[in-house]
């Protein structure tokens, strides 16, 4: 009924993926998997609400509709069988203002914040923008797949420590954290005077047979002691809209970071997010179901094609998001010539895996979220590329 594998030229209107080539490359001939985003047209029900509120020719200051509250409680009830209340949500232009705020909000200069690397890479620089210290706990990388490192963890904590940065689903090594996992982080987290900002934007995109759990669903204690950003603009392509709810169930904490964005005048409903995200949320579920499907496809495809005939390179399989984690140690390259070579050598613009963190040095990470005859010339372009290498 969706058609997702129809190629929408995308050039000329500013994607940042696209148009932004050059930019970031120095060149635009290239085959562009990186930036975040798909390239997927978005649902119907989504583009016809736009296109109607377009026709209303002024866009001045808007509020929140109650339609909208009800919208996200509903959202968060039917999809993750979380029970959220209206004044716990908040709302920003994006999660990684949300991020920076709440390290603003519940941390001081000089206070130490963690991560889990390899990391989306902004974690890293708003905390160091913010004036606080990164700690870092590297995840452990194991039979081909990565877990929390939870006695690193406790001996890195010392009274500085006040913050945890949780990526869930975590991009991008794609694991979708079990209830248990989460849990035990929870717990240590509170034994210590942590609070956990969780970060679930990726939270819809999950893989069959994987369930995500909200953080604050876990129980009463930890949910009184994180705060959760979540957003309509990965599931549903609507990043360029700029909405997200940042979820705070604890009223101290939600005060604190209330303060620190109205210190900034942030908050104000966008005419068309607000639109998209109702449009989303009450009339869009069937088209995110079967958008799934095809991810799962094109996950599936890669992976074999990896398998059967690039076997230098190691797919971590996802159990969630739409970004794949390639370990190329097999290549035999250092992380520069990596970077060199998909670029260079097979004209794709990846993500480079030293962008997450240290521990990423020999890995790139590739979007999958585009038509599958797509993912196919990028996968032949790779081994074209590896063949002549060799
Ligand atoms: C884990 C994670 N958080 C946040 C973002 C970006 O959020 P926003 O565009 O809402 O600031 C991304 C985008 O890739 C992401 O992967």
């Amino acid at each position: 009924m969706y058609d997702f594998d129809k190629i929408i030229n995308r050039y000329g209107t500013n994607s940042m993926k696209w148009d932004g080539l050059k930019e970031t490359f120095e060149q635009d001939n290239l085959l562009p998997l990186w930036v975040a985003d798909m390239d997927f047209e978005v649902s119907p029900a989504i583009s016809k609400e736009l296109e109607k509120r377009v026709k209303h020719p002024i866009y001045g200051y808007m509020h929140w509709s109650d339609e909208y509250y009800k919208s996200v409680i509903r959202w968060m009830k039917r999809r993750h069988g979380w029970e959220i209340h209206k004044d716990w949500i908040l709302f920003t232009p994006g999660v990684v203002p949300a991020v920076s705020y709440a390290i603003k909000a519940l941390t001081d200069i000089g206070d130490s914040v963690i991560i889990q690397t390899p990391v989306y890479h902004p974690f890293k620089t708003t905390i160091e923008s913010n004036g606080r210290n990164v700690v870092t706990n590297p995840l452990i990388y194991k039979d081909g797949t990565y877990y929390m490192d939870l006695e690193d963890l406790e001996r890195k904590l010392d009274s500085k420590t006040k913050v945890l940065i949780l990526c869930s689903p975590h991009n991008p090594i794609g694991r979708v954290w079990t209830k248990k996992e989460l849990n035990e982080l929870g717990e240590i987290c509170l034994k210590n005077n942590i609070i956990i900002i969780s970060d679930e934007i990726h939270f819809d995109l999950i893989y069959k047979g994987n369930t995500h759990t909200v953080m604050a669903d876990i129980s009463p204690e930890i949910r009184d002691n994180c705060i959760v950003c979540t957003s309509p603009s990965k599931t549903f392509n609507i990043a360029g809209l700029q909405v997200s709810n940042i979820i705070i169930p604890n009223e101290k904490l939600r005060e604190k970071y209330s303060m620190e964005l109205e210190k900034d005048h942030i908050g104000r409903a966008n005419v068309f997010g607000q639109e998209a995200l109702i449009a989303a949320y009450n009339e869009s579920e069937d088209w995110l179901d079967s958008l799934m499907e095809y991810l799962e496809e094109n996950k599936n495809f890669f992976i074999d094609f990896i398998e059967t005939r690039i076997p230098q390179l190691k797919t971590i399989r996802p159990e969630g998001t739409y970004l794949l984690w390639i370990d190329c140690s097999g290549l035999n390259m250092s992380s520069d010539e990596l970077n060199e070579f998909f670029l260079n050598k097979c004209k794709l613009a990846l993500n480079s895996g030293e962008m997450f963190g240290e521990e990423g040095k020999l890995f790139q990470r590739i979007n999958i979220a585009c038509p599958r005859a797509v993912l196919q010339e990028a996968l032949i372009r790779i081994e074209k590329a590896v063949k002549e290498n060799i």
